[in-house]
């Protein structure tokens, strides 16, 4: 297009599939520049989802244990205690993967796994996060039928289920809540399972990135609680409450020697009070300074979507493959953690209450 300042947003989901996506990026190239064009995703404009890379890579003390020596698995949870809220129209035609997973969860798997790049320019960050889709082991029969929980949210005492909601099919079988297992087939997670969960109706509204250290090689304290934590665990909490919390292992006062676990945490709030900002706003004020770094570039959608739709066919091709109901309310369906039982490992719920200024109600 005419005009070195034109440029357009996108939202997300670009596309609909692999295929659609594919078009789309065609017809977008035959009227603008790639530099021209913003694919909007608003988990990157949130401050905090962008101070991963800080965390990450402004200090020297975690990144050389970031990796498959130390870590033993990776949570990223996106819930929310909302229904569909009058959207469903839209919503029965996406669906959890469309609507949250292909674009907000793999942005955060992304800024998680990525390798430093070497410089924070739009290039080469953008390079890194490409390069992370790039390496997700593609879906093999078993993970389809072992690694992935769909779910759909019914009826609760005062809240209804999906197919009662304005606009759904009542025989919809379109997921609302989905948990995976993903791996990184690279030299820096080979081994580590990534579990990504999103769903609507949860008890709670929490984004959050939690990684699991290993256990110290040898336990000689007893643990206060009784079965002692297998090992540290560093919360990355995207919302509400956003900050950054380190559970450790301390003395507990006294006589004898046991050990309890407490938490390192560091709060936004902390920063002064300056406000977190909005993440539309944050993006619209890139796009108009010309700087898309912080957008999602056409070969990165590409890829995500190449991950996921053999997922999609999958779901397509076998409408009665399960999808588990879960009242409205809870966590989900119970599948999804018998998923992560074969690693030992386990959903982090925060309690329901998350509006005092702690990161974590049991504190
Ligand atoms: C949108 C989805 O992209 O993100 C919604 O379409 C979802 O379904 C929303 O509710 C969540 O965003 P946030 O910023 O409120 O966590």
């Amino acid at each position: 297009m005419n005009g070195k300042k034109a440029r357009i947003i996108v939202e997300k989901p670009f596309g609909y599939d692999l295929e659609s996506a594919l078009q789309l990026n065609k017809i977008y190239a035959s009227v603008f520049e790639e530099k021209q064009i913003y694919r909007i995703d608003h988990f990157l404009g949130k401050e905090t989802a962008q101070n991963i890379l800080a965390f990450r890579f402004a200090n020297g003390v975690f990144e050389p244990l970031w990796n498959r020596n130390y870590i033993d698995y990776v949570e990223v949870t996106a819930v929310e205690n909302l229904s569909i809220e009058g959207r469903g129209g839209y919503y029965d035609t996406s669906g959890a993967l469309r609507d949250m997973v292909q674009n907000h969860l793999i942005q955060l798997l992304a800024l998680t796994a990525m390798e430093p790049p070497v410089s924070f320019n739009e290039t080469e960050f953008r390079n890194e996060v490409v390069k992370v889709y790039n390496s997700l082991k593609p879906m093999t029969q078993e993970d389809l039928d072992e690694h992935v929980v769909r779910g759909q949210y019914t009826a609760s005492e005062n809240e209804k289920g999906y197919r009662e909601e304005k606009g759904v099919p009542p025989e919809s079988r379109t997921e609302t809540y989905i948990a995976m297992q993903l791996s990184i087939d690279n030299w820096r997670w080979s081994g580590v399972p990534f579990y990504i969960r999103t769903g609507k109706q949860m008890p709670t509204k929490v984004t959050e990135i939690v990684v699991h250290f290993k256990a110290a090689p040898h336990q000689m304290f007893h643990c206060a609680e009784g079965t002692c934590p297998k090992g540290n665990t560093l919360i990355l909490r995207i919302q509400p409450n956003e900050g950054i919390l380190l559970r450790i292992g301390m003395k507990v006062p006294g006589f004898g020697f046991q050990v309890k676990q407490t938490e390192l945490d560091f709060t936004y709030d902390r920063l002064g009070g300056v406000p977190t900002g909005d993440a539309y706003a944050r993006l619209i004020e890139g796009c108009i300074a010309g700087d898309p770094i912080l957008f999602t570039r056409g070969d990165a959608v590409e890829s995500s979507w190449r991950f996921f739709d053999p997922l999609l066919k999958y779901w397509k091709e076998n409408p009665d493959a399960p999808l588990y109901g879960y009242p409205a309310g809870t966590w989900g369906p119970l599948e999804s953690e018998a998923m992560m039982e074969e690693h030992e490992a386990s959903w982090t719920n925060p309690c329901k209450n998350l509006t005092n200024s702690n990161l974590y109600c049991e504190l």
